[in-house]
């Protein structure tokens, strides 16, 4: 009698003590940008994974690329009173309202990737991303020293707005600038898709009579330079051994064309930091304030010499090795 009592009374404590736990787990609102790119599904990817392995409840928002869809997200994270919100912004501008309003929940923000401008920033914590400007320059010494300073580039932007367009594209023309032979000579949005990056390829190859004169193609990401390589092939061009072909990213797509002597180079924007969001995040919630406002991450280059190693590389994360 006095045992089942004692094990009646142990299991409501339980249950209790399960329930509020539960009740107390934390909660982060992760607001992506869509899934545009191949870079961009592995990082949602490693986000997910990222989330499961430090035991927080991620609440995952795909905003299609519609910068409107991805504001009510934070909106709806804020009504939920979740415990952090993570944004991955599309473009740089029209945040000010909603993360005021996150400020004022006392509900911390992180910036992943691309960048924000707000006027007051306080309620933001720290912005994990890599160096867009420096990726451009990358990009453009590559080139500069694989032409000989001497070239005429057609370029395929990123989305209209986003940091990395404006950066990787400020980066680039900063290196080229200082080569009298080179300049762009064409340069059009393909909305980081690859889709968007044939239809402004084949727009480039008409208007230039089969990109005559043309000496390389600087794409803001690899998917978009996927779909030129695509629309260059149709045309009848060789693309990586006529044209020079240089862009951002390095997924495995890209160094599957570069094995294929279908393009030159990629400057990496590593798409695994999950774990580094998280270790900030779970830091900053655990009372560690002292976080720079950017933690950067690094930028490499790669080229055709190491295409099959990375190849591998990837390979092996698939595996999780
Ligand atoms: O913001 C990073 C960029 O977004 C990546 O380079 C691109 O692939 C993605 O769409």
């Amino acid at each position: 009698m006095h045992s089942s009592k004692w094990v009646g009374a142990w299991a409501t404590g339980a249950a209790m003590m399960f329930a509020a736990s539960a009740a107390s787990a934390t909660t982060v609102g992760f607001a992506q940008t869509g899934h545009e790119s191949d870079w961009r599904t592995a990082f949602s990817a490693s986000m997910q994974a990222a989330a499961k392995e430090a035991g927080i409840e991620m609440k995952f928002s795909d905003a299609d690329q519609k910068p409107e869809n991805q504001v009510k997200a934070v909106h709806d994270f804020i009504a939920q009173k979740v415990d952090a919100i993570v944004i991955a912004p599309i473009v740089e501008t029209g945040w000010d309202q909603v993360i005021k309003e996150a400020g004022e929940a006392k509900i911390p923000v992180f910036i992943v990737d691309r960048d924000v401008k707000v006027a007051d920033r306080s309620p933001i914590v720290a912005r994990v991303a890599a160096d867009f400007h420096l990726e451009g320059k990358l990009a453009g010494a590559w080139l500069a020293q694989a032409s000989k300073g001497n070239c005429n580039v057609v370029e395929l932007q990123g989305t209209v707005g986003s940091s990395p367009a404006i950066l990787r594209k400020k980066g680039f023309e900063e290196v080229i600038s200082l080569f009298p032979g080179m300049k762009i000579v064409k340069s059009q949005s393909g909305d980081f898709t690859t889709t968007g990056g044939k239809e402004v390829m084949e727009s480039f190859i008409k208007a230039t009579d089969g990109l005559k004169g043309i000496c390389a193609v600087w794409a803001h990401n690899d998917n978009m330079q996927l779909g030129a390589i695509q629309a260059m092939k149709e045309a009848g061009l060789k693309p990586g051994k006529d044209i020079l072909m240089v862009s951002v990213d390095g997924v495995p797509d890209i160094f599957k064309a570069m094995v294929a002597g279908e393009a030159n180079a990629s400057v990496e924007l590593r798409s695994g930091i999950g774990k580094e969001i998280f270790d900030v995040i779970k830091g900053y919630l655990g009372g560690k304030h002292d976080y720079p406002a950017w933690v950067v991450i690094a930028s490499d280059l790669h080229t055709q010499a190491d295409a099959q190693h990375m190849i591998d590389w990837w390979a092996s994360q698939k595996k999780g090795g």
